[in-house]
Parts: C-alpha cells; sequence; structure tokens
C-alpha cells in the first residue's frame, strides 16, 4: 500500500496550461485551495510533465472541473505526454475570460490562475496561483452550490474512479 493512497478517495482536476498549438491539459488530484481572500489555488506538478514546463514559461494555468462522463478524456490527459494528446480528446477548447490559458467547454468549471508562487517539495512542483477569472456551467452550480447530479469526478485508486451519491446529509440539528 502507497501511503500517499490513505488519504484517497480525492477529486481529479484538469490542469490546462500553454496557449495556441502548445496548448496542453494533465490530469491531477493533488489541487487545492489555499487562501479563501484573495482566492488562490495549489497545485502539485512533477517536473516530468510537460506541463510543468509550460506553466513555468506562461506563468499562469487553469482548473477545469471534469464530470464522470469526461473520464476517457481525463484518463488521455493523465497518461499521455504533450499537446498531441488533445487531437484524441473529445473536448472543446474556448478562450478564457482572462488569461491566455484557454479553458475546457465542456468542464463544469474552469478556474483562472496566475502564477504567484512555486516551491520544490520533494520530487513536485508546488505551483500557487491567484484566481482572476472564472467561468462554469449552470447546470452544475444552483442555488450557490455544486448540483450533484451533475456527477464531479472522483479518484478512488489508479483505475478507480466515482462519483458522489446524490443523498445529502446534514449536521445533527440542522
Ligand atoms: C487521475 C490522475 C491524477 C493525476 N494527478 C497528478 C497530480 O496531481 N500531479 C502530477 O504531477 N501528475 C498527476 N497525474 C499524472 C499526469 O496527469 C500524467 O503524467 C500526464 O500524462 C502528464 O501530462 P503532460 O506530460 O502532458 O503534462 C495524474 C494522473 C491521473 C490519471
Amino acid at each position: 500500500m502507497k501511503p500517499y493512497r490513505l488519504l484517497y478517495p480525492m477529486r481529479t482536476y484538469l490542469v490546462v496550461a500553454g496557449k495556441g498549438e502548445e496548448t496542453n491539459i494533465m490530469a491531477a488530484d493533488w489541487v487545492t485551495v489555499v487562501s479563501f481572500e484573495p482566492f488562490m489555488v495549489g497545485v502539485a506538478v512533477s517536473p516530468k510533465r510537460h506541463t510543468w514546463g509550460l506553466i513555468k514559461k506562461y506563468r499562469e494555468f487553469v482548473i477545469s472541473v471534469p464530470s464522470l462522463d469526461m473520464l476517457p478524456d481525463v484518463w488521455i490527459a493523465g497518461t499521455r505526454h504533450g499537446p498531441e494528446k488533445l487531437k484524441e480528446m473529445k473536448i472543446t477548447i474556448v478562450p478564457s475570460k482572462t488569461v491566455k490559458t484557454p479553458s475546457i467547454k465542456e468542464a463544469l468549471a474552469n478556474v483562472e490562475c496566475k502564477l504567484v508562487d512555486e516551491r520544490d517539495y520533494g520530487d513536485h512542483t508546488w505551483f500557487v496561483g491567484e484566481v482572476v477569472g472564472s467561468s462554469y456551467r449552470n447546470d452544475a452550480f444552483e442555488g450557490g452550490k455544486p448540483n450533484l447530479e451533475a456527477e464531479f469526478l472522483a479518484h478512488a485508486a489508479w483505475t478507480d474512479f466515482v462519483t458522489f451519491e446524490k443523498r445529502v446529509h446534514h449536521p445533527p440539528g440542522i
């Protein structure tokens, strides 16, 4: 048992980096919010990833939120290297609102980030981005919260993906 698996299941995201012909997408589980105001997110990216060099070069990236039905593309993004893989993917690249790095049309949400810090920890680089723009699908976020019917993607083990049950639980008395 690899110890990092003890923190699973985790959500799975897509990281878009680069622009134009250089646009590339990788899958990433190791993504988290690091600040509420200003809103900042961090992602751990191995220097082995093509995406790593693109984030360093353009100093921006987009975190896209995939749904379960995007799993075939998520798997390509997470197992192939470099922009050539986009030719095999079904997703549509669209302009972002505030950064040159594009967003993914089919994603439940796209979070547009400007790189504000980076630090190497062990075999990954922790990239921190300030969120400067975002877009989302109205059917995926209703009444200020995620609609679980949209089937947000999570990762249980290397080839095992899951989504959230539709039943919602509340703390006692609420
Ligand atoms: C579900 C999933 C999650 C992943 N999470 C990460 C991650 O958080 N950080 C990372 O560096 N690589 C992660 N990977 C591996 C990269 O997505 C993979 O090496 C990819 O091929 C890199 O693409 P690139 O070389 O085009 O950037 C993950 C792979 C999968 C399938």
